[in-house]
């Protein structure tokens, strides 16, 4: 039973979780900007990782009624996603983007993650059926403190994609972002080193 007291406290713990992260966030871009990230570094299984992630945001994308699918090629393919990356770093740039891309897709609608591996690189895609970006955004996405006016959800820092490309960039790799036809948005990083070769 939850009493009125009982959810207005939680409202309030859940607030407080939001600074503290906001917090940190912020603390954690002005750190890699003046002093660089330091990676740690360990073989990552991109499957895994994508699992790992969708499952922390199950909650989230059933209160907005969206759905949330991951596919690669074939289930032999597990064995050549792995990439070498800081799990924890690469975790945080899985979650801004999928929770951009729920926060973005309208009710019923649905969010793929895609799973790549391309000319010695692992991709990561996520897509969705939103509204997608305007030409006008496009070029400033990845810029810090950069909102768009599309953003339906008043919150927000503008910091998430920011440093998603700290994160990425640091890595050796690449993000970008794209329109799908005929509507929706796609979110891509590119990580070299992959296969199982590799290690
Ligand atoms: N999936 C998406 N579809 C459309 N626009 C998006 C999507 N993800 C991000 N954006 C745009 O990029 C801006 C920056 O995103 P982000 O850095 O995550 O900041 P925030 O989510 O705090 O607004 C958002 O304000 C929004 O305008
Ligand atoms: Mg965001």
């Amino acid at each position: 039973m939850s009493s009125p007291q009982q959810k207005v406290l939680e409202m309030m713990a859940r607030s407080h979780r939001s600074t503290l992260e906001l917090v940190q966030t912020l603390l954690d871009v002005y750190r890699n900007d003046a002093e660089g990230l330091q990676l740690q570094l360990a073989p990552i299984n991109l499957v895994s990782l994508a699992e790992e992630v969708t499952a922390t945001l199950i909650d989230l994308a059933a209160t907005r009624r969206v759905y949330v699918s991951l596919n690669y090629d074939s289930s032999d393919f597990r064995s050549f996603l792995w990439v070498k990356g800081d799990a924890l770093q690469l975790r945080r740039v899985l979650t801004n983007l999928l929770i951009n891309g729920i926060n973005h897709s309208p009710r019923g609608g649905k969010v793929e993650i895609v799973l790549e591996f391309d000319s010695g690189c692992g991709v990561v895609k996520i897509l969705d059926r939103g509204q997608g970006i305007t030409s006008d955004e496009l070029p400033h996405l990845f810029d810090r403190f950069y909102q768009g006016h599309s953003n339906r959800q008043a919150t927000g820092s503008g910091l998430g994609l920011y440093l998603s490309r700290q994160i990425i960039e640091a890595h050796g790799g690449t993000i970008w972002a794209e329109n799908r036809s005929p509507l929706g948005a796609l979110f891509g990083f590119r990580l070299p080193g992959s296969g199982v070769g590799e290690f």
